[in-house]
């Protein structure tokens, strides 16, 4: 390995996933396996630009693999969109020796780091980290797997009073752009119908489907709303809708809220953020830039962190239809 890389920052922007702290252990560890030092760059890119670092050694990550959040914390920092910010962010680190950085976090996190390294040519390495699972070149996100275990350990406590009072329950979680988190947590947790902003079923489909759900003997149910689903009405206006063209059913809604991303990641996660975390580090240390990490087919690979953020991870036509015919 070419070792010209002495000092790397390791930072979190962006919403925060479960995993981000085995992600950020992996790194520190990492570094202290390889002898580089390795500094915690606190509160996003606005702690970047603030100059709020601190050294962090391999016993400053003692148990926090478990833990949700980012021990670190995070921001979506507005002036680092600009160039002045950046240019701020960029003194601090020459000040603190820094050379190098491994960015946590999702699309906007790689977009400030593509910006900074064309301007700079400072070199950066992503981590894939947030529940949405929406970052093209990684099969998965970390955070995205404990979310979907959180969201179905909840629909199914819905369940039991949703079918106590024979009701249809609105269950929004979150996707604002993407719709990987309601698919998959909708299949896993039996919902009827899942709503997401890659496919609009359209209102009167939905009426219809419920209809034949009643027709059929189900005597509740349960439909999960992405954020971001494009059906044209808010999750109580679509509990409105149905509550008034459809008397049969009394109507309820459950919005999950931040919930989602909070609690200690799942063994997937840990295990995931742990790999990349390393890999992460290992590319800077071999002269590596502009690369994000992420896993193919249970391989870690590596990918331009441009290609990660234009490109757009497809639906899984497979697992929809799979639900059509499970909510039978
Ligand atoms: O991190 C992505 C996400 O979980 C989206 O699904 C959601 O819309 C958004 O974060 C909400 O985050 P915040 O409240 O921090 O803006």
């Amino acid at each position: 390995m070419k070792n010209k890389v002495q000092k790397i920052g390791l930072v979190t922007s962006g919403g925060d996933a479960p995993g981000m702290n085995a992600a950020i252990r992996a790194v520190v560890r990492a570094c202290t396996y390889y002898k580089v030092d390795c500094v915690g760059i606190y509160r996003g890119y606005q702690g970047m630009i603030e100059g709020d670092f601190e050294p962090l050694t391999a016993r400053d990550v003692s148990n926090i693999i478990n833990r949700g959040g980012t021990i670190l914390k995070t921001d979506r920092s507005k002036e680092f969109k600009t160039k002045e910010g950046r240019k701020k962010a960029y003194n601090q680190l020459k000040n603190a020796g820094i050379d190098a950085l491994v960015l946590i976090g999702g699309d906007g996190t790689f977009n400030g780091g593509i910006v900074f390294n064309k301007e700079f040519n400072f070199p950066c390495i992503g981590i894939p980290g947030t529940i949405d699972n929406d970052i093209f070149g990684t099969n998965y996100t970390i955070g995205y797997d404990t979310a979907l275990n959180t969201i179905v350990q909840v629909i199914d406590k819905i369940r039991d009073t949703a079918s106590s009072h024979n009701r249809l329950f609105f269950v929004e979680v979150m996707g604002r752009d993407a719709g990987y988190i309601a698919l998959n947590a909708g299949v896993g947790a039996g919902a009827e119908e899942i709503l997401i902003p890659e496919e609009d079923l359209g209102l009167e489909r939905l009426l219809e489907s419920l209809k034949r759900s009643k027709r059929s003997g189900k005597s509740s149910s349960i439909v999960v709303v992405a954020e971001g689903d494009k059906i044209g009405k808010n999750v109580f206006e679509l509990a409105d809708y149905m509550e008034e063209n459809l008397p049969q059913y009394e109507v309820r809604v459950s919005v999950l809220g931040h919930m989602q991303r909070g609690g200690s990641p799942s063994c997937f996660d840990r295990v995931l953020a742990s790999r990349l975390g390393v890999r992460a580090v290992e590319l800077l240390l071999d002269g590596k830039t502009n690369l994000m990490v992420g896993i193919i087919n249970n391989e870690v690979e590596t990918i331009e962190l441009e290609k990660a953020v234009k490109g757009r991870q497809e639906i899984d036509k497979e697992l929809l239809r799979v639900s059509d015919i499970m909510s039978i």
